[in-house]
C-alpha cells in the first residue's frame, strides 16, 4: 500500500480529523506486510499522531494479543509495563506488551482520564486493540485534551490558572487485595509492585506520597502535587489528569470532592468548577465505535479516553499496550 493518508496531509490541528482513520485499502495483506510499512512510514505517523492526537488503523490483518504485539512494535516506542506502572485498575497479561484494558464489570462507565495522570509515572502514549467488539454500547471516548484547556480557560480563567500553578493532588483507597469488580480494583502489592507494609512506605515516600493504613488491610494515599495542566509544546497547553474520573468515578468524590481531590496547596477544588470541567470535556468527546480489528494508537498527554458501558451477548475484549 502506498501511503496515501488525505487526513495526515495537512497537518494542522483539526478537530475534523480526529481520529485520524488510516484504513488498510487491501494491498497490506500479511502482517510483515503491515510491519515494513509501518516502519516506512513511522515518522510522517508519528508526525500525524503528534498533531491530532490519536490514530485509528482500520482493516489490518491484526486479530489477536500476538498479532497485536507485533503491530504496535513496528512503531519503535519504548516498552511500558503495566507491571512497574502505578495504574490502579486491574488487568491481565496476555503478552509482554499487551494486557487486558481495565476490566471493570461492563456496566460501569471509565471516565476521560489521561492514562495514569493520576501518579507521577504515566506512559506518552497508549494503544487500544479490539479484538471483538460489543453487540450494544462499550465505545472507547477520546477527547483533545488542549480543546478541554481551552475550553475551561475561557469559562473558568482564575480557577483554571489556579490549577495550572498549584497542580492537584489525588487521594485513593488502594485496596488490600485486587478487586476485578471496581474500576480501581488493583491490591497495593500489586499496585506498588512489592510483597509487604515496609516496602510499600519506602516506595510510597520515594515517590512524595502521604498514607494511612486501616484497619481492613486498605491503604488511604494520597500524591504530591502533581501537574494538571502543562505545555506539551510551544504552541499547545493540555488539560492532563485524572480530575474528571476522580470525580465522576471514585467512590464518595461526587458527593464531597474532597475525599479525592485538592488543588496542590490542599485548598478545596469547588464542586462548580469540576461540574464545568466535565460538562467541557463531554461536549468535546468523541465516541470511537469499534469494529473487530481495529487498532487505535493515543498520544496520551494530547488525548483523555475513557469507555462506555456496553451490554448484548457479544464478550467485549479490547486489548492495551503502552509505550514511552
Ligand atoms: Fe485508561
Amino acid at each position: 500500500m502506498t501511503y496515501k493518508s488525505n487526513m495526515l496531509a495537512d497537518l494542522e490541528f483539526n478537530n475534523d480529523h480526529f481520529p485520524s482513520i488510516i484504513e488498510n485499502d487491501g494491498s497490506i495483506e500479511t502482517l510483515t506486510q503491515a510491519q515494513s510499512w509501518i516502519s516506512q512510514n513511522q515518522a510522517s505517523l508519528k508526525k500525524g499522531l503528534a498533531c491530532t492526537g490519536a490514530l485509528l488503523f482500520r482493516g489490518f490483518p491484526v486479530s489477536d494479543a500476538v498479532s497485536y504485539d507485533a503491530f504496535f512494535s513496528a512503531f519503535g516506542y519504548n516498552n511500558f509495563t503495566y507491571k512497574e506502572s502505578l495504574s490502579n485498575a486491574v488487568r491481565i497479561n496476555y503478552t509482554d506488551l499487551v494486557f487486558s484494558a481495565n476490566e471493570a464489570p461492563k456496566e460501569v462507565e471509565i471516565y476521560l482520564h489521561n492514562e495514569m495522570a493520576q501518579t507521577p509515572v504515566f506512559p506518552n502514549i497508549i494503544s487500544l486493540f479490539c479484538e471483538k467488539a460489543a453487540d450494544i454500547g462499550g465505545a472507547t471516548i477520546l477527547c483533545r485534551s488542549d480543546i478541554v484547556y481551552q475550553k475551561i480557560a475561557a469559562a473558568e480563567p482564575q480557577l483554571t490558572e489556579k490549577l495550572a500553578t498549584l497542580g492537584v493532588k489525588y487521594t485513593s483507597r488502594i485496596p488490600a487485595a485486587d478487586n476485578p469488580d471496581s474500576a480501581q480494583g488493583r491490591g497495593w502489592q500489586s499496585t506498588l509492585s512489592v510483597e509487604n507494609r515496609d516496602q510499600a512506605e519506602q516506595k510510597l515516600l520515594s515517590l512524595g506520597y502521604r498514607w494511612q493504613w486501616h484497619a481492613d488491610g486498605s491503604l488511604l494515599a494520597q500524591t504530591k502535587a502533581l501537574p494538571a495542566i502543562k505545555p506539551i509544546d510551544n504552541d499547545r497547553q493540555v488539560f492532563f489528569n485524572q480530575i474528571i474520573a476522580a470525580y465522576e468515578g471514585w467512590e464518595g468524590v461526587k458527593a464531597d470532592p474532597s475525599v479525592g481531590l485538592c488543588f496542590g496547596d490542599d485548598s478545596p477544588i469547588p464542586k462548580s468548577f469540576l461540574d464545568s470541567i466535565c460538562a467541557l470535556a463531554a461536549e468535546t468527546a468523541y465516541d470511537l465505535m469499534w469494529q473487530d480489528g481495529d487498532v487505535a494508537i493515543v498520544d496520551n498527554h494530547l488525548s483523555m479516553h475513557g469507555r462506555r458501558p456496553y451490554g448484548g451477548d457479544r464478550v467485549r475484549r479490547v486489548l492495551v499496550t503502552l509505550g514511552i
